[in-house]
């Protein structure tokens, strides 16, 4: 049982001792030469998990994003996102600063789509007065929407479209195995449809550090000069790269575990007639605060023991991951029970 229970989010699990001695043996090389044996392997099962031609590793996922942003545009275009999405609220705008495009965000559904009538009101005539419009970026599960999972069906169709309109599609897949374990669909399958995509090893997956950016050969080549120019060309990257071909081959088949200790999460808060929580698909719970205020509620969780984060106005966060048990989800509920007591509101 941990002391703290920390569910602020997925990424702060730590490696347990088999990643870490996958991590301390692994052969490594220079990767920026591609010498890398470790990391050209995980490239590789990277590759073939979504689907894709190839794959390149990356320090993060805001990197495989800005990345992708960048190789599939050029400066003083315009990419079509949802106004929750990761890239548009939590990327510090780098899409505009260091991929020089405009931001145009369409009004995310509640499930983490888009309506296909937006998009395709928003995809610009050519025109000498217009921005040119490449790229579209969806974002599945969906972190703001509550860890939504977006259906084969709905990728399928927004993919189509963009495509019909000589658009590109880039997945921000960072819990694309998420997804794929809630509709019990492979990864390749949601990401078939999308010329790229990204997914984290440092968050369901449990890894340190690391994430992957998926596509065509000829797009990850120029991608990797991308890569090269923001400075993530790293060395014996290896050690890292072991973390997550242990992780491919231990942690993806248990995610459903964290998504069976959300949905407990979330009834059990929902009980207590303070919280508003989704009904998790995956290991996100979003709460709507009904009463008191959301820095009060966080400091009398964190009073407890239970970590969680503000989430927008009047909303909190908690996510399951690997280090979280089923009892540590019992025993955050009866502490959060105490805090609702001792706050009495
Ligand atoms: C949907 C989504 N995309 C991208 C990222 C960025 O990942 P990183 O924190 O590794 O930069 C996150 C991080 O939480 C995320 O939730």
């Amino acid at each position: 049982m941990n002391s703290i229970i920390d569910l602020r989010s997925d990424t702060v699990s730590k490696p347990g001792e088999g990643m870490r001695r996958a991590m301390a043996s692994a052969e490594v090389g220079d990767d920026v030469f591609g010498d890398d044996p470790t990391v050209n392997l995980l490239e590789e099962r990277a590759a073939a998990l979504v689907g894709k031609e190839a794959a390149m590793f990356v320090p993060s996922g805001t990197m495989a994003n800005l990345i992708a942003v960048m190789t599939h545009t050029r400066a003083g275009d315009e990419i079509l996102l949802g106004d929750q999405c990761h890239i548009f609220n939590y990327e510090v705008a780098g899409a505009a600063r260091l991929a020089g495009v405009q931001s145009h965000a369409l009004k995310n559904t509640e499930d983490g789509a888009l309506d296909l009538a937006d998009v395709e009101a928003a995809i610009r005539e050519p025109n000498i007065h217009a921005p040119r419009n490449p790229l579209l970026c969806l974002e599945n599960t969906h972190n703001r929407c509550g860890g939504a999972a977006l259906e084969v069906s709905t990728m399928d169709g927004l993919a189509e479209l963009a495509h019909r309109h000589g658009m590109q599609v880039h997945l921000d897949g960072a819990r694309l195995f998420n997804a794929a374990a809630a509709l019990e669909v492979p990864a390749a399958r949601l990401a078939r449809e999308c010329d790229t995509v990204s997914f984290c090893l440092s968050k369901g997956l449990g890894c340190p550090v690391g994430s992957l950016v998926c596509g065509p050969a000829d797009f990850i080549r120029e991608a990797r000069r991308n890569r090269k120019m923001l400075g993530g060309g790293m060395r014996q990257v290896g050690i890292l790269a072991a973390a997550g071909l242990y992780a491919f081959e231990h942690n993806i088949a248990r995610l459903a575990d964290d998504h069976a200790n959300a949905r407990l999460l979330a009834a059990g808060l929902a009980e207590l007639g303070v919280f508003e929580p989704n009904v998790p698909q995956t290991n996100i719970v979003v709460a709507n605060v009904r009463r008191g205020s959301l820095e009060q509620w966080i400091g009398a969780f964190r009073e407890q023991g239970v970590l969680a984060v503000p989430f927008g106005r009047g909303r909190m966060r908690m996510v399951t991951h690997l280090n979280i048990t089923r009892e540590d989800i019992e025993e955050a509920l009866r502490r959060v029970r105490r805090a609702v007591e001792a706050v009495a509101v």
